[in-house]
């Protein structure tokens, strides 16, 4: 590849120490940002690319994050609006780790449920779980109680 043409696809700057995500479906890199509480005031470089041409999703986001590194529960976080992300774990330069996010068939714990009388609302010592019944658009049903929560619904809970 000549100079020129380098130069031209050069969108974001490689890191030295930390973790990118890639493969965001485009146009949710600001929910995940927002899902992991990131709110730019942290001191880190952090690198956002938004709808940049992709080949094996047309269209994709990227997150770039100087310095951190992702807990496992924040993978499951980033699962729900990005089920399809890499999580790029990177030290001097390199990728010394790649996985793939994956949904769990179970999320417990994370997400309320919409039902006020189901048990996992009551005063019962009872964490909440629901199955994934569809990834995209997510659909998530209560195993308590059985009703259906949509995605939208979801985000607006993580999200907040
Ligand atoms: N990356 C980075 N800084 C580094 C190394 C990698 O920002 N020091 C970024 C790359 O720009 C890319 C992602 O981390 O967005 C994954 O890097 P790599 O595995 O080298 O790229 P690909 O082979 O294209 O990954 P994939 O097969 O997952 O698409
Ligand atoms: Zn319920």
């Amino acid at each position: 590849m000549g100079d020129a043409v380098r130069e031209k696809e050069l969108r974001v700057s490689k890191i030295k120490d930390g973790t990118v995500i890639d493969h965001i479906h485009g146009g949710f890199a600001l929910d995940v940002v927002r899902i992991l509480g990131l709110t730019g005031k942290e001191k880190r470089v952090m690198t956002i690319a938004i709808n940049v041409p992709s080949k094996r999703f047309g269209v994709k986001d990227i997150i770039k994050i100087e310095g951190k590194a992702l807990s496992s529960q924040e993978v499951n976080r980033i699962a729900l609006v990005a089920p399809h992300a890499s999580i790029n774990i990177v030290h001097d330069y390199e990728v010394v780790e790649k996985t793939e996010v994956k949904l769990p068939q179970a999320i417990e714990g994370i997400v309320k449920c919409a039902n006020p009388c189901c048990i996992s609302n009551s005063d019962e010592p009872i964490v909440s779980k629901f199955y994934v019944k569809r990834e995209e658009p997510l659909l998530l049903k209560c195993h308590y109680c059985g009703i259906v929560l949509e995605q939208a619904e979801v985000l607006s809970q993580v999200l907040r």
